[in-house]
């Protein structure tokens, strides 16, 4: 059948020299992702150390920075695009950006802390700093593209680039661990919003046109939040979750989506796609064996308790079990295992998210990663 869009794309090609429309595929030349632990690719690692193995074990046989036993939700999302794993900014070895770079670190929030990273396991690397590293980028990578042509983007990846954001989930988790009640948090989430918001409008500013937004997850869901949070057997839903703290993250969620909606109207050129990784992982862990998963809310690799988590215990870490030592490894099979560490997700749960995710099911408006950009090209 005759492609109506080849044929008439020629014709568009005339009308703006600036604007092109057409109907294909976006051609990202770079991913420029903010974010915590959930998208970290090696950020935290660089700063901080390796995460230890069996971190990285089942897809790169070694630790790769990230907090998984594989590849992440940003992983698989470059890879579709065409594109290799983002490089941290912060990593000094073997670090390309010529597709991107990823801000992202472990334990990052969209606003600072007044607590340091050893009292309460967040990152001081929050949006703000990521936004300050940014902007180093955006400044000295047209003034370093003579000597490192193989290292940086062009300066019109800047402009062309999707601009990826999955951070806030430890903004409400912090506030939390820090003893705050539910409707405290809930109190500070303009305060959340607006930075946030702050730091999408400079990447605009800078030329950022394509932007795609991930709301945060089920918190309530997670062993270390269920597990170290003051929770009742009556606040638990059918699936095992804390339903205040889930409900926590809807509202934020609510929110974020405002809150995309307003800068919809306030940068016209920008194109927002807002996904809902909330509603995904929930699928997934409430249908997990129509999905192949067992025991959706037990650790892959942890040790002890309900979940088999503990605070004090991490993945990779080694405790003492009636005067033998143990090593905290992981659970026989993580490919049908949805938790891996009792906060963050495993390899085959990301895998399943990204598939659900990337035909656009979960997003408003409900287009593909692949039309992210909406047919427009600067
Ligand atoms: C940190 O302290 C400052 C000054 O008291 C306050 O304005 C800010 O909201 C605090 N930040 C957080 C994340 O609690
Ligand atoms: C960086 O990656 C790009 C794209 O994959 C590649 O063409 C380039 O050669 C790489 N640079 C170096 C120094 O390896
Ligand atoms: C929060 O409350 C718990 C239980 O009362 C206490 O052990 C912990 O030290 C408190 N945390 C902070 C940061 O105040
Ligand atoms: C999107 O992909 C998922 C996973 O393959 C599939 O179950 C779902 O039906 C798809 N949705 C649409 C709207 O294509």
């Amino acid at each position: 059948m005759l492609n109506l869009a080849s044929v008439l794309s020629p014709l568009l090609l005339l009308l703006s020299t600036k604007l092109v429309i057409a109907t294909t595929r976006c051609h990202f030349p770079a991913v420029i992702n903010f974010g915590d632990s959930n998208s970290d690719t090696g950020g935290l690692a660089a700063a901080f150390g390796q995460p230890p193995p069996p971190n990285g074990d089942t897809f790169f046989h070694r630790p790769a920075g990230r907090y998984s036993d594989g590849r992440l939700l940003i992983d698989f999302m470059v890879q579709s695009l065409g594109l290799p794993y983002l490089s941290a900014f912060l990593d000094a070895l073997g670090s390309n950006f010529t597709h991107g770079a990823n801000f992202a670190t472990g334990g990052s929030t969209i606003r600072p802390q007044n607590t340091t990273r050893h009292q309460s396991g967040l990152s001081p690397i929050s949006l703000s700093v990521q936004s300050y590293q940014f902007n180093d980028f955006y400044t000295r990578t047209p003034k370093v593209q003579g000597f490192f042509k193989e290292l940086v983007p062009k300066p019109e990846a800047f402009t062309r680039g999707l601009y990826t954001f999955d951070i806030g989930q430890n903004d409400l988790t912090g506030g939390l661990f820090l003893n705050l009640t539910v409707d405290q948090v809930k109190a500070s989430i303009p305060d959340i919003l607006g930075q946030f918001k702050a730091v999408v409008k400079d990447v605009h500013d800078k030329g950022g046109r394509f932007f795609w937004i991930h709301n945060t997850g089920p918190i309530g869901c997670l062993p270390y939040v269920l597990e170290h949070l003051p929770i009742n057997e009556q606040q638990l839903d059918s699936n095992g979750c804390a339903n205040p703290f889930n409900e926590l993250a809807r509202f934020f969620n609510h929110r974020l989506k405002d809150l995309v909606n307003r800068l919809r109207e306030e940068l016209p050129k920008a194109v927002i796609t807002y996904v809902d990784i909330y509603k995904a992982r929930y699928t997934l862990i409430s249908q997990a064996r129509e999905n192949g998963f067992e025991h959706p809310l037990i650790v892959c690799c942890g040790y002890g308790g309900k979940y088999k988590y503990n605070i004090r215990v991490g993945c990779g870490g080694r405790v003492s079990d009636k005067g033998k030592e143990i090593f905290v490894g992981a659970c026989k099979d993580p490919s049908v295992t949805i938790i891996w560490d009792g906060i963050h997700y495993t390899e085959a749960a990301n895998k399943w998210v990204f598939d659900h995710i990337m035909n656009g099911s979960y997003s408003d408006p409900p287009a593909p990663l692949l039309m992210a950009c909406r047919g427009l090209v600067y």
